[in-house]
């Protein structure tokens, strides 16, 4: 299969492939710079940054997080310049189940981030908060009755989202599914959301007069499979999971050696504080929750919404910060449902290589409206 530059909004982006926004922490500035330099779209995560604690007040915790995320983008653009790469665009990702989500997007839009990827949550007035038509939104959906809803609600703005990333059951991370509509993955297969949501948005790709990139997520591990992808019609595809174990990727190295070990058996699926289920690895510390052995945190500042701490028993954001810095047996590890395949630690340079080359490699085509 051959393929080509594609476009989000009015940019450019020479492979078709993006590696999807990571919490917390784990798709940071050095992964993003890697995978910019390779020609494919990198997203920075603005998930539990900066230097928060349980004794701040919201007010200080927003100051932090948005501080922190500026610094972010400021070290990208600085390793940007360097590179001689500073013409590429960048994702930025903003979990719209934050209480400071839209501080964090205009955060991220005033420093100089062109594409604002917004997931776990309704995107409902994402373009009043980013007005510049310039600035390419591009909502999270796991369903074609989800982008159907964000298609009718923006039009009140005059909006259509410039691409939606569809991330199926078998992703990393926080899932769009109920635990109900997890036991029947084949009814909900990442092929079956991208026919229907194809369907779905061929309307109004006439009425806008362009093309609405999809980009396909979730248990993605081959360039054979990324080619079956593009042959149903997206434009781009994500991936997470495979580029948390690369050298760049700044996330400890107890973590990326927890995905390494990983074997099918320690994948599981649990409800958040975040009120979703999530898919991560049995670990030290899952074992001491199942047992009710960790202590509730206090939390004057609530970084989620709906965060129902008490019920899940723990602070998500600190514990995924202590998987971060490699502090896995008090930390939660979240994870694709692939994870088990990954035997060794690479460069980003040599994933996306491989990758490629077996993109090349399949017999599969495009589609002819691609
Ligand atoms: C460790 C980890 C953390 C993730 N965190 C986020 C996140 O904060 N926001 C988000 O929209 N997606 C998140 N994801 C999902 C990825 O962006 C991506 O869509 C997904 O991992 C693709 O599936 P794959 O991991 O099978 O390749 C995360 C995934 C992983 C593996």
């Amino acid at each position: 299969m051959e393929i080509s530059r594609q476009h989000i909004g009015i940019y450019d982006i020479a492979v078709p492939l993006w590696v999807g926004g990571m919490g917390v922490r784990i798709s940071g500035w050095q992964l993003v710079l890697a995978v910019l330099l390779e020609g494919c779209l990198g997203t920075l995560t603005s998930m539990g940054l900066g230097d928060l604690s349980h004794g701040m007040t919201y007010a200080e915790f927003n100051r932090t997080s948005c501080a922190a995320l500026e610094y972010e983008i400021a070290m990208l653009h600085a390793a940007m310049r360097e590179r001689n790469i500073t013409g590429r665009p960048f994702a930025v990702n903003i979990m719209g189940a934050l209480s400071n989500a839209d501080d964090l997007v205009r955060t991220a839009v005033n420093a100089g981030a062109k594409i604002i990827v917004y997931g776990a949550g309704i995107p409902r007035t994402l373009p009043a908060v980013v007005q510049d038509p310039n600035v390419a939104l591009v909502p999270v959906i796991s369903s074609a009755r989800l982008a159907q809803l964000i298609l009718k609600m923006w039009k009140r703005y005059d909006r259509v989202p410039n691409a939606f990333v569809i991330e199926g059951p078998e992703a990393g991370g926080h899932l769009g599914f109920s635990f109900e509509q997890l036991q029947h993955m084949e009814e909900y297969s990442l092929e079956n959301i991208l026919a229907e949501t194809l369907a779905l948005i061929r309307p109004y790709e006439d009425a806008c007069g362009r093309k609405i990139p999809l980009i396909a997520a979730g248990g993605l591990y081959t360039g054979g499979d990324m080619a079956k992808m593009y042959a149903l019609g997206a434009t781009f595809v994500q991936m997470g999971t495979r580029f948390v174990a690369t050298n760049e990727c700044p996330v400890s190295q107890e973590f990326k050696q927890a995905y390494v070990n990983a074997r099918p058996e320690d994948v599981t699926i649990i409800k958040t504080p975040v009120g979703m289920p999530g898919r991560v690895l049995r670990n030290v510390f899952l074992k001491r929750l199942q047992n009710g052995n960790i202590p509730t945190p206090s939390c004057p500042f609530h970084c989620i919404l709906s965060c129902e701490r008490d019920a899940a028993g723990f602070c998500i954001a600190e514990r995924l910060v202590n998987s971060y810095r490699g502090d896995t047996d008090n930390g939660l590890i979240f994870c694709g449902a692939n994870v088990h395949r990954i035997n060794c630690i690479m460069s980003v340079h040599e994933l996306i290589t491989e990758l490629i080359d077996g993109v090349h490699a399949s017999p599969l085509t495009l589609p002819r409206t691609l």
